[in-house]
């Protein structure tokens, strides 16, 4: 198989941006991130989004960069951590080309994201580990498991690469 597109995966703080970049620099391909792409879309960052106009309005714009940028050729595309989570971005995920999920402990993750003034959705503890069990189900249904534990990102981009090549959706 020759995939035209790695899509990154995960609950936020996962690290889908940096072991995005890096995983892009290895196979010489764009990076695109999502969340980048809809800010400049609507000329505002992504927090002004949710305040001004709210989270559903945020998930519609989420789903036509998706489609946009599902369109584009070589790219690993790092998704924002709910962009995974309907059954259409599914669809359109998975009939344009793989998903990695970067699976990382809630611990990890929670202090990795604490005190983070960019992520409207990162909230207390207890909300964050009901968002987490709620997405799991479906972060579980990507093509390949990464199990990124405490891997640096150029480690995690290389078992990432490996992955790929191993599972022959990439060619050596
Ligand atoms: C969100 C995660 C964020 C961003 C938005 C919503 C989520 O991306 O898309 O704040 O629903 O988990 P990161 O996963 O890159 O933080």
């Amino acid at each position: 198989m020759n995939a035209t597109h790695i899509y990154l995966v995960g609950f936020m703080g996962a690290g889908k941006t940096s072991v995005g970049q890096r995983l892009a620099q290895l196979l010489g391909w764009t990076f695109i991130d999502l969340d980048t792409g809809i800010a400049e879309r609507e000329g505002v960052s992504i927090r002004e989004i949710f305040n001004r106009r709210g989270e559903p309005y945020f998930r519609d714009v989420e789903r036509a960069e998706l489609a946009k940028v599902s369109r584009r050729e070589n790219a690993v595309v790092a998704l924002g951590g709910g962009a995974f989570c309907t059954d259409e971005n599914q669809s359109i995920v998975k009939s344009t080309g793989i998903s990695v999920w970067l699976d990382v402990p809630m611990e990890l993750l929670q202090a990795r994201c604490a005190g983070d003034v960019k992520r409207p959705l990162f909230t207390t503890r207890e909300e964050m580990e009901s968002l987490y069990r709620r997405r799991l189900p479906h972060y579980q249904k990507a093509d390949i498991h990464i199990d990124i534990g405490n891997l640096t990102v150029d480690a995690a981009a290389e078992e990432i690469r490996q992955r790929l090549l191993h599972d022959k959706v990439l060619r050596a």
